[in-house]
């Protein structure tokens, strides 16, 4: 097993795909969903289904008014729940690397839609929280909501209308669960980076992160991100047909060397 270690620049380079690797740290972000008709966040217009983030995805926002947070996230999950949205070929491969895969895998998402989930994938991160939940402002307890929260709801452990919020971080609250994220990017020998534009953090920051391990790096997005020369290798096009490819070379490489 590889444990953390100080690596140099030479060893760092030759790393590459085609080794074995035996702890895989994947992040995906909206970009994964574009295909299953979900839309990404940062259009050319700044703008997020019409609404301005600080109105929608801030907590200011949402103290400001209350009834278009939830109407807009009640939207967005309408959404998700409609059939038009099902899981393409990259949840799907990703399930599968995570059933087949003789190593760890964890899979941390930054995306509120339970395509991963509905795909197959069991060890999920939701970093950045989940559409499909409620949460107690008062008490922090998480429900599950198969349909609408709205302000006069009255949350079930505190009795009170208006203490449920969305269960999604906003901008300028922190991602869960960030221990246990920084510590399998510790121990990673294979960072992977999917559909996401490297302009948030921490989860931008995972990179740098998982190169101080040591860790061979990947992006894979449509086009460079923010953070794209950090990565050792880049792989541009559409998430349903790269990861597909990746998690085939993953399986044949590892079933190779066992
Ligand atoms: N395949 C691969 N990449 C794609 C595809 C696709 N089919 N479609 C879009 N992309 C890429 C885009 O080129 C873009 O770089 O996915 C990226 C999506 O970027 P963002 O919309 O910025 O989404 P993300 O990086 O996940 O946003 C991070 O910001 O708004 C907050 O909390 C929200 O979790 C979100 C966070």
């Amino acid at each position: 097993m590889l444990g953390k270690r100080e690596v140099t620049k030479g060893e760092m380079s030759e790393r590459e795909m085609g080794e074995e690797y035996q702890r895989i740290v994947i992040l995906t972000g909206a970009g994964i969903s574009a295909e299953s008709g979900i839309k990404t966040f940062r259009a050319s217009d700044g703008l997020w289904e019409e609404h301005r983030i600080e109105d929608v995805a801030t907590p200011e926002g949402f103290a400001a008014n209350p009834r278009l947070v939830h109407q807009f996230y009640n939207l967005r999950r309408q959404q998700l729940l409609g059939d038009a949205v099902q899981p393409n070929a990259a949840h799907l491969a990703l399930a599968r690397l995570e059933a087949e895969f003789p190593g760890e895998v964890l899979l941390v998402t930054q995306n509120i839609d339970n395509l991963h989930e509905r795909a197959g994938c069991r060890n999920v991160i939701h970093m950045h929280g989940e559409l499909l939940k409620s949460r107690c402002a008062r008490s922090g307890e998480l429900f599950p909501v198969g349909g609408d929260i709205n302000v006069d709801d009255v949350c079930d452990c505190c009795n009170l209308a208006g203490s449920l919020r969305p269960h999604v971080v906003w901008f300028g609250e922190i991602p869960l669960l960030m221990d246990e994220i920084y510590n399998a990017l510790h121990q990673c020998d294979l960072f992977v980076a999917i559909g996401t534009s490297g302009n948030v953090y921490p989860a931008a920051g995972f990179v740098r992160e998982a190169v101080a391990a040591g860790a061979h790096t990947l992006e894979i997005n449509l086009e460079p991100s923010a953070v794209q020369s950090m990565f050792a290798e880049k792989r541009r096009g559409l998430a349903s047909e790269q990861v597909p490819r990746l998690v085939g070379e993953l399986l044949s490489v590892n079933s190779m060397t066992r």
